[in-house]
């Protein structure tokens, strides 16, 4: 993370930033070490994250996400956290994510004004009860298989690609 070119942002005035974490598209898990340090600048520039943790429930062994808003109770206050089942569960688009918004300093009105004002306030019954059977029923094996395949195409894949691909260049 460029920590140098974020807290210039906040010096001129940068009040909010969208976090990806875990890292789409480079698969990066941040560790509690730079989200402490992400922390630091929020909590002194008094500034707001939207942290999208969708795809939390997919870091790969030896990698543990953390949620941005379990950091510290100054950085759970400020922090929006967007999750959804889609992505472990390969549900996408059935309008079901979720987002997690602090009671205090009228963040919660703000979002649900804007959403008003959008008119994206309806909730979808089959995303609802998708949501619900993924999470009662997914089960952790499928969740396991799944990181599982993954992790084995990504690693005949990737150095197959990158020697094709950058050392051809
Ligand atoms: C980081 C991130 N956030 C949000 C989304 C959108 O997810 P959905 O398809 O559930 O709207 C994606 C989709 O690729 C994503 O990668």
């Amino acid at each position: 993370m460029d920590y140098e070119n974020l807290e210039q942002h906040f010096r001129s005035g940068a009040k909010l930033m969208i976090l990806c974490s875990p890292h789409n598209p480079v698969g990066r898990v941040w560790t509690e070490a730079e989200l402490f340090r992400l922390q630091e600048l929020i909590v002194r520039y008094d500034a707001i994250v939207l942290s999208d943790e969708i795809w939390a429930d997919l870091a790969f062994p030896g990698n543990r996400h953390r949620p941005l808003a379990s950091i510290s109770p100054e950085m759970s206050e400020r922090t929006l956290t967007f999750m959804a089942p889609s992505k472990t569960f390969n549900i996408a688009g059935l309008y079901l994510s979720n987002i997690i918004i602090p009671p205090n300093a009228g963040l919660r009105e703000a979002f649900c004004r804007q959403l008003q004002q959008i008119s994206l306030t309806h909730v979808n019954l089959f995303g609802l009860v998708a949501s619900d059977a993924a999470y009662r029923c997914g089960g952790a094996n499928g969740l396991m298989s799944c990181l599982f395949i993954c992790g084995k195409t990504r690693s005949s894949w990737r150095p197959n690609f990158l020697e094709s691909q950058i050392r051809s260049k």
